[in-house]
């Protein structure tokens, strides 16, 4: 009497179990709303009436049961529609707010690109590769007896006034003023052996910033030794070099000049590369534009080097990539290179 009681009891819950249910699951407009109902409902009271089945006489579980199981296919059946349809609501939402329009211009990625000095290098390394130059590296941080003496310029030469130099908390320790010293590294490598090598690298000068002058800088040394080397060797290397470089037209016009390190010394100039000799404001009405210094290497530094003056000759040049830059885009501020001004930086190149 007192199961059937509980039996009739659980009957009667299961229906007003539906009706809540469907009552609740109408009411819920999005799918955070299904999912919760979802919870509530199928993996919560109806999962726990269906574990009730076990209170009941044996003789009333048949009936229990496929009500039971009729209620909860009836609930999931009517959930999965609702899901789906709250889904298809919501993307029909997303599609209206977040419009695409396909057919507007796509915004190109940035790509970066090399800094104008890098590109002047490079330019610079190819001509002298065809030329048979080799690249050789030596470091940033020279000693005084290799950016000076050994160049030629013993300890109080008035010449060491030509480079301002940044000196380390090191006794004999500086930055070098110039890639020059390269040259005594690169000689003492290869000493008995023919050199044709370039040099490129920063170089680093105690001097006022204006819009002619860094504290730091690039340059690339040429330096070509062996045993019949002339001036015309160099003139024919230069010539070459201002040509590829500038256009076929060039000329090169060579002043004496004076470095420690070679003798003689030139400097050498080529035809405006504006106004091709008439004069304008880049050449400053000279009709010529410096590009480099050079020479043939001083006995004293190819001695210095390993190499015997007697046997052995050279020539050597030094010139600016920035000054060279400067000439090719019309520059007229040095410090650009190195201020990372984007709209200075992206005007160059691909
Ligand atoms: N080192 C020189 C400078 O910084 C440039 C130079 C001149 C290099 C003549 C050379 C040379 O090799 O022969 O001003």
């Amino acid at each position: 009497m007192l199961a059937l009681r509980a039996g009739k009891i659980i009957m009667s819950d299961l229906a007003s179990l539906e009706q809540r249910a469907l009552t609740d699951l109408r009411a819920c407009t999005d799918e955070a709303a299904l999912r919760a109902w979802n919870t509530r409902y199928l993996k919560g009271e109806v999962d726990q009436a269906m574990k009730r089945i076990g209170e009941l006489p044996p003789a009333d579980r048949p009936a229990y049961g496929q009500q039971i199981h009729a209620l909860k296919n009836k609930l999931s059946s009517e959930y999965e529609t609702a899901l789906a349809k709250a889904k298809e609501r919501a993307l029909a939402r997303s599609l209206a707010s977040d419009a695409l329009d396909v057919t507007l211009p796509g915004r190109p990625a940035r790509r970066g690109r090399l800094h104008i000095s890098t590109q002047t290098l490079r330019a610079i390394y190819t001509i002298f590769a065809d030329l048979g130059f080799q690249v050789y590296r030596s470091s940033e941080v020279e000693d005084d007896e290799t950016n000076f003496g050994l160049l030629n310029m013993p300890e109080h030469h008035p010449a060491r006034d030509m480079w301002d130099t940044f000196h380390t908390t090191k006794p004999g320790v500086l930055l070098r003023t110039h890639t020059s010293p390269g040259q005594i590294h690169v000689m003492r490598e290869l000493c008995p052996k023919p050199i044709r090598v370039i040099l490129p690298g920063m170089c680093y000068r105690y001097e006022a910033i204006t819009t002619r002058s860094e504290i730091m800088f690039h340059q690339v040394e040429g330096l070509a030794i062996g045993e019949r080397v002339t001036m015309a060797d160099l003139k024919g290397t230069l010539i070459a070099f201002a040509r590829r470089l500038f256009g076929d037209r060039r000329k090169v016009r060579i002043r004496s000049s004076y470095f420690p390190f070679t003798e003689p010394s030139i400097e050498v100039d080529m035809d405006c590369i504006v106004c091709a000799g008439e004069g304008c404001s880049l050449c400053k009405k000279s009709g010529w534009l410096e590009i480099l210094g050079a020479g043939m290497v001083h006995p004293v530094v190819l001695r210095n080097g390993g190499y015997d003056p007697e046997r052995f000759s050279g020539f050597a040049f030094g010139m600016g990539p920035e000054r060279i830059a400067m000439l090719s885009y019309a520059i007229d501020d040095i410090r650009q290179f190195w201020a990372n001004d984007l709209r200075f930086l992206q005007q160059f190149g691909t």
